[in-house]
């Protein structure tokens, strides 16, 4: 069952198109990621199947139901925005009650959703402080456990993690992961962070200009991108030349980087250490670059080096 279907959804702004005929179909408890750069129309989209604004053309529907003019209140949708835009003058608590209020839910039924909610979070025990006694990703938390409280059929969330650093980023996105698994709650969440789309997500939709891309498993558009953009966007490409004159993507992990006269000569421009992995910045003979990512095992090539480099066809995707 599809449980949020767009259908040829645009939004204009006078001539200019933020969301330009989107399509997009997803199933009951899937985690979709919207992708794109800055001004690809985003927040368009989710503030399109928020109900916070109408599309200029096109139909959604939400649980099979044409929503396209229901209002927000109507939707029953959880929303996390990048800001976390809490009550400031609430406690925690009173904060996570709030949607139960709008909605005419209160009393003890109220009280033990609320409590259960921060529990979800991991937030039991602070639940009379406010918000500003909170480090940033407990008022994060705080924004979810709002946004789930009421049980919403869907969640929609807008760089959520956003504000936080690195590495509070990364717990936290494992743990949206877990709630988002245990609510088994139909998800869209809007990054710019390649990472964060292609570890979190069942599928992931890559808009540029407010045009689908691809819509695609992670892995799928990683290695097998619609086209050049998406190849550019998700991450580094080397772009090769086919034997029928088109061009092809090999992604750095894909390319074997070998001793001197055991492929395509080549010279080391840059070593760069990413923990685990080193990534190379290579010039081959001809002068094209061609960047190669290979586990660190103690030593690394230095720049200058001679090395070469070869693929197999297999891991070579055609591109427009
Ligand atoms: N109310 C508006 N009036 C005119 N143009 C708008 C309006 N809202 C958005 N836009 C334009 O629509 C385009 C898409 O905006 P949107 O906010 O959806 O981008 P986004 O992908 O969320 O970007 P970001 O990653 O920066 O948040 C932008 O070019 C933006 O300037
Ligand atoms: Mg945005």
């Amino acid at each position: 069952m599809s449980d949020i279907r767009l259908e040829g959804v645009t939004k204009r702004y006078g001539t200019f198109a933020a969301a330009d005929q989107v399509d997009l179909s997803v199933t009951q408890g899937e985690f979709v990621t919207i992708l794109g750069p800055s001004g690809s129309g985003k927040t368009t989209l989710l503030s399109l199947i928020a109900g916070l604004n109408r599309p200029t053309s096109g139909r959604i529907f939400i649980g099979g139901r044409d929503v396209t003019n229901a209002t927000a209140q109507e939707r029953n949708i959880g929303l996390v925005f990048q800001s976390y835009a809490l009550f400031p003058h609430m406690s925690v608590l009173e904060n996570v009650l709030f949607p139960l209020g709008v909605r005419k839910i209160g009393g003890a039924e109220a009280d033990k959703l609320a409590r259960d909610a921060l529990k979800l979070v991991r937030l039991d025990g602070l639940e009379a402080r406010r918000p500003s006694q909170l480090s940033g990703g407990q008022q994060q938390r705080v924004a979810l456990a709002r946004a789930v409280v009421f049980k919403p059929d869907i969640l929609l969330l807008d760089e959520p993690l956003g504000a936080l650093d690195r590495k509070l980023r990364e717990e936290l996105q494992v743990e949206l992961k877990q709630l988002q698994r245990t609510l088994g709650v139909t998800t869209l969440l809007v990054t710019h962070d390649q990472e964060e789309a292609l570890s979190l997500s069942d599928r992931i939709m890559v808009l540029d200009k407010g045009r689908t891309q691809q819509v695609a498993a992670p892995t799928e558009a990683y290695l097998r991108p619609a086209n050049r953009f998406v190849a550019e966007f998700l991450g580094i490409a080397n772009f090769v030349d086919l034997p029928d004159g088109r061009q092809g993507v090999v992604r750095p992990e894909r390319v074997r980087l070998a001793g001197e006269g055991q492929g395509k000569a080549a010279r080391v421009i840059e070593a760069i250490y990413l923990g685990q992995m080193v990534r190379y910045h290579l010039a081959l003979d001809d002068n094209r670059s061609v960047v190669v990512a290979v586990p660190f095992l103690g030593t690394a090539h230095a720049p200058g080096e001679r090395v070469s480099v070869s693929w197999e066809s297999a891991d070579v995707w055609p591109v427009t």
